[in-house]
């Protein structure tokens, strides 16, 4: 992570610890279990919380064209800071619960999704936006990754119950401040051919 990005994610954790949910940026470690499923050349790829961009780094390096991410960001620190390191990329600062309430992708076009909230500490309806508006873009047979500091996947089974979706643990390290781990989440009996 380049020094440079401490300090203005710290800023934003003594703003709103809450919404930055991390004092630190992730490391490469877990940007590369958040990306490493991810076929660069399935289509459009969007990231919620991209913070600094740890996780968009990653995506660059798997080869995703920077003209197809879109990274949604509510802090304007981030989000500007964001738009000067990728010009190509589409940044929207807004809150990822609303993304469903835009036409931002056709229906089912986008290759995956990457999400760096901190899912833990939203209420459950903001969780449910999120994830309703995420999969109204998914591709058939594409992932949802999120990452989390606790010891299970952040999404409650209610939610992915009333959505129809499953989640499956993908890897932890604890080579990260805080140790962190990624789950997949997936429409529940879409068959491995779709994927
Ligand atoms: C835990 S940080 C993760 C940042 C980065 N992905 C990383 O791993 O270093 C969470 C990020 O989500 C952003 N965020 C929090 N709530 C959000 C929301 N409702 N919509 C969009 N971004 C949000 C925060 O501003 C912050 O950048």
């Amino acid at each position: 992570m380049p020094f440079t990005d401490i300090l203005p994610f710290l800023r934003s954790w003594i703003r709103n610890p809450l919404r930055t949910a991390a004092i630190l940026p992730s490391g490469s470690k877990i940007s590369a279990l958040m990306t490493g499923e991810i076929d660069p050349h399935r289509g459009p790829v969007l990231e919620l919380g991209p913070g600094t961009g740890p996780f968009t780094r990653s995506l660059l390096q798997r080869g995703v064209p920077e003209a197809n991410l879109t990274l949604v960001e509510y802090s304007s620190e981030f989000a500007s800071l964001l738009r000067g390191r990728y010009p190509n990329a589409r940044i929207l600062r807004m809150d990822a619960a609303r993304i469903g309430d835009f036409d931002l992708f056709e229906p089912g076009s986008v290759g995956a999704v990457v999400s760096g909230l901190g899912v833990l500490t939203m209420p459950p309806r903001q969780v449910k936006n999120i994830l309703n508006g995420a999969f109204k873009y998914l591709r058939p047979g594409g992932a949802f990754y999120q990452i989390t500091y606790g010891p299970r996947c952040p999404v409650s089974k209610k939610i992915l119950d009333v959505l129809q979706l499953e989640e499956s643990f993908v890897g932890k390290t604890i080579r990260n401040i805080p140790p962190a781990s990624v789950y997949r989440i997936k429409r529940c009996f879409e068959t491995a051919g779709l994927s």
